[in-house]
């Protein structure tokens, strides 16, 4: 994408040298087109309805109570601590100390940063899972790290991790791998297998690993299994999530880790001097919804499957390859079936083709042209609004 950096006459560029490639994310390019041209947006991941009623009402009860009106604890809420390491170990069996081994943050997205900044040095090299999400390219850019890219392959229909390849992207300058399942934008969920191969290599090599798993609860096929599970990774994986996604909450940015004390030390040392704290009242709220029954999450992932096939099935239609995804809410397809080769082109096209907008893989690739033919569609939204999405695609087809 072109990159504004700025700049004034005879002086060098405005923008920091290492962040000089990354321009504008595509979801602000591509929302401001759904804006302009009154398209469907299947863009952006954000739900078009929000959370559960209760737990608005619990943030507006900690508004008016005065909790979380001044600056909350650096750690965050003793409220929502305990409610997180409740919920690691209701749902996964996972023990952590409330007091020193969870920090809350600006959503996952801050808690991505502060973990990389805090833990990689100039000529530290970072691998990733290509595709990958926009942040994590700047935040080891902005760490100075180098990245290297794994790539997911699709295979018989799903994206699927090269073990091999994996192994063989490990140097000696190594420090982390970044991890993200369920894994935006394929939609793969990594297996028990493969989470233990990456435990196993992480162990061998002596590897820190921070694993970004926002989509938790978002799983339709197999289950999410968090890596800080497996023999050997306790200690060595810093484990982030966040409200988002799984209560429909993304602009009240409440995020939060898991990790050793050792490495929540390390990656408060840079939070506190990012956002120090963030969200007050909403922490109190979030900390009631991590204790919801299981019903909520079990009804959440079964309106979502149900949606996740209502839009699957309607792209396929359309004459797009699906990837059908197990977990998340985005759906991948490949263009290629519709005479098509290049997502961006295919993208900044749509709206006005048929009034829909969806991202091109492409920006999650280092490797563009990896990316070309993949364009990824949203389906966190009503079923109503999928249902047109799916009726305007359905005039794409030749
Ligand atoms: C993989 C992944 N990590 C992190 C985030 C951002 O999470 P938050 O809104 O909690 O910062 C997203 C949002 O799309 C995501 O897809």
């Amino acid at each position: 994408m072109a990159v504004m950096t700025g700049s004034e006459p005879g002086s060098r560029p405005l923008l920091n040298r290492r962040l000089a490639p990354f321009g504008t994310t595509i979801f602000a390019e591509m929302s401001a087109l759904a804006a302009r041209t009154g398209a469907i947006n299947l863009g952006q991941g954000f739900p078009d309805t929000d959370g559960p009623e209760e737990i608005r009402e619990a943030a507006v009860r900690a508004l008016r109570d005065g909790r979380g009106n001044q600056y909350p604890p650096g750690p965050g809420v003793p409220e929502l601590r305990t409610a997180v390491t409740a919920h690691q170990q209701r749902r996964y069996g996972l023990s952590y100390d409330p007091d020193t081994e969870v920090l809350v943050t600006a959503g996952a997205t801050e808690a991505v940063a502060a973990a990389l900044l805090a833990l990689v040095g100039p000529g530290d090299e970072v691998i990733a899972l290509e595709p990958y999400y926009d942040s994590y390219a700047a935040n080891i850019a902005m760490a100075g790290g180098t990245r290297v890219p794994v790539t997911l392959r699709p295979h018989e229909g799903v994206f699927r991790l090269d073990l091999d390849e994996l192994r063989a992207a490990v140097t000696p300058r190594t420090r982390l791998i970044l991890l993200n399942t369920p894994h935006n934008p394929t939609g793969t969920v990594l297996t028990r297998d493969e989470l233990a191969a990456v435990a196993a290599l992480a162990v061998e090599r002596d590897l820190l690993v921070v694993t970004d798993e926002v989509y938790e609860h978002l799983v339709f096929e197999g289950e999410h299994l968090p890596l800080a599970g497996f023999p050997g990774m306790r200690d060595r994986t810093v484990t982030v999530s966040s409200a988002g996604k799984t209560f429909s909450f993304t602009g009240w940015k409440v995020g939060w880790l898991t990790a050793s004390p050792a490495l929540v030390t390390a990656v408060r040392s840079v939070k506190q001097f990012l956002t120090y704290v963030s969200a007050g009242p909403f922490q109190y709220a979030v900390a009631e919804a991590l204790r919801l029954p299981d019903s909520y999450f079990d009804d959440l992932r079964t309106d979502l499957r149900a949606k996740r096939d209502l839009l699957s099935e309607g792209l396929a239609a359309a004459g797009f390859a699906v990837h059908r995804p197990a977990g998340t809410y985005f759906v991948t397809t490949d263009i290629r079936p519709l005479g098509e080769r290049d997502g961006f082109a295919f993208c900044r096209a749509l709206p006005e083709r048929c009034g829909v907008v969806a991202v091109p893989n492409a920006v999650f690739y280092d490797d563009r042209e990896q990316g070309a033919p993949f364009v990824r569609f949203a389906f966190c939204k009503r079923t109503a609004v999928l249902e047109e999405a799916v009726s305007r695609l359905g005039t794409l087809k030749p």
